[in-house]
């Protein structure tokens, strides 16, 4: 084995090993404590260090390889070799680990900050890794048709501002037998995961800073965020105050809009934010954890001309009973009834290798055995 070393005098498995064996757990962990130790962490984005909750941790990291490798499993074959692009993907540790288990990983991402962060500590890696951090809108990719075998979503679909152009463009730029790979935790079906996404979502846009709801730091809220925005545009404290309650869910130029209509005509927005509602970023204008019905995300992808199969998601990355469990419960006969327990779901999508009318011709990558949804049956 090839290895270079790291901060800390810990190893890295070498490039010629990584597409037969994923590092270990040891490994890995020496992997993330570079990138979290070293100096030039001093550049990342403040967010990253709460981001993850404990990537230095063996607990923590062993339980999102889990996490990951699972996921992956629902392709079939292996990721080495595939040319594989992260949509939405933050600050790549996903991605980073992706390329450790051979993936050649392109990652995109609309904030800047994130994508700095990620190019910051890939530059300080001992051994180059097949990954480029770019940053860029889901729903207008910048790549060529016909560029990747395998796109990933993970935990991101519910930020995207135009889910149905993210779909348009992962079947565009996927290959014929290449499919699109979904994980998210924002399971509409989930009574549970309703009420406290919508706990989320009022502490996001109303407060209070500080507050922790369900895992979530809320820093600025969105509220206070579009008061000091109209402040630094020049308008009154008062009259940015009235005006930060009245313009909830626009951003950008559309918040700087209804201001200066105010100003002209006396008209209020009108927008005044109300429980269950999805609070939007007021500067990068992406979602708070949208709510998704899994088998409406199916439809639409069929709509695009992928073949989706749903499965519910009811964690077990720890192992144990609710690994069993999730085996059992998430197989397509049950599946219908897990999705009311889960919070999650994972959708893996294919696109038909050949014209959409007839099966598979025999590419190992394409799985085209279970498909869900409006012309699919199975487990709608
Ligand atoms: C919860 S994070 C998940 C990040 C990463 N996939 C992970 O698992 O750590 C959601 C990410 O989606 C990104 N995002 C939201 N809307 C996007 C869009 N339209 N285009 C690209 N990235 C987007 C956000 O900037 C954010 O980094």
């Amino acid at each position: 084995m090839s290895e270079s070393t790291i901060h800390g005098g810990s190893t890295l498995p070498g490039s010629v090993d990584r597409a037969s064996t994923p590092p270990s757990l040891d490994e890995t962990l020496a992997l993330m404590r570079h990138i979290v130790e070293h100096p030039v962490s001093a550049r990342y984005s403040p967010w990253f260090s709460t981001y993850y909750a404990d990537l230095t941790g063996r607990e923590y990291l062993g339980r999102y390889v889990r996490f990951l490798d699972t996921w992956l499993a629902m392709l079939g074959r292996p990721v080495a070799g595939l040319e594989i692009l992260d949509a939405g993907c933050g600050f790549g540790i996903m991605a980073t680990l992706i390329a450790l288990r051979g993936g050649r990983v392109h990652g995109l991402d609309c904030h800047q900050g994130m994508i700095d962060t990620f190019r910051t500590y890939l530059d300080i890696l001992p051994d180059e890794l097949p990954i480029t951090p770019q940053v860029g809108d889901v729903a207008a990719m910048p790549y060529e048709d016909a560029s990747f075998d395998l796109v990933l979503s993970h935990e991101a679909i519910s930020h995207y501002g135009d889910v149905d152009g993210f779909f348009r463009e992962a079947a565009r730029v996927l290959r014929p037998g290449g499919a699109l790979l979904l994980s998210d935790s924002n399971n509409a079906l989930n009574p549970q995961v309703v009420r406290d996404t919508w706990q989320i979502w009022r502490a996001f846009e109303l407060g209070p800073a500080g507050a922790q709801v369900h895992g979530h730091t809320i820093e600025t809220p969105f509220i206070d965020q579009r008061r000091d925005l109209l402040i630094q545009a020049g308008l009154a404290e008062e009259t940015a105050a009235l005006l930060a309650q009245e313009t909830s869910g626009l951003w950008g130029k559309q918040l700087f809009e209804a201001a200066k209509r105010y100003q002209e005509t006396g008209e209020l927005p009108g927008r005044v934010y109300r429980d269950g509602q999805c609070p939007i970023d007021p500067v990068q204008g992406y979602y708070i954890e949208r709510l998704f019905d899994p088998r409406e995300l199916v439809a639409a992808l069929c709509a695009v001309g992928l073949r989706p199969s749903l499965r519910a998601y009811l964690g077990g990355a720890r192992g144990g009973l609710l690994a069993v469990a999730n085996a059992l419960l998430t197989s397509p006969p049950l599946t219908p009834l897990a999705l009311r327990l889960a919070r999650a779901f994972r959708i893996v999508a294919y696109k038909p290798s050949s014209a959409p009318s007839q099966r598979s011709s025999g590419n190992t990558f394409s799985k085209e055995d279970n498909p869900v949804g409006p012309s699919g049956g199975g487990n709608k």
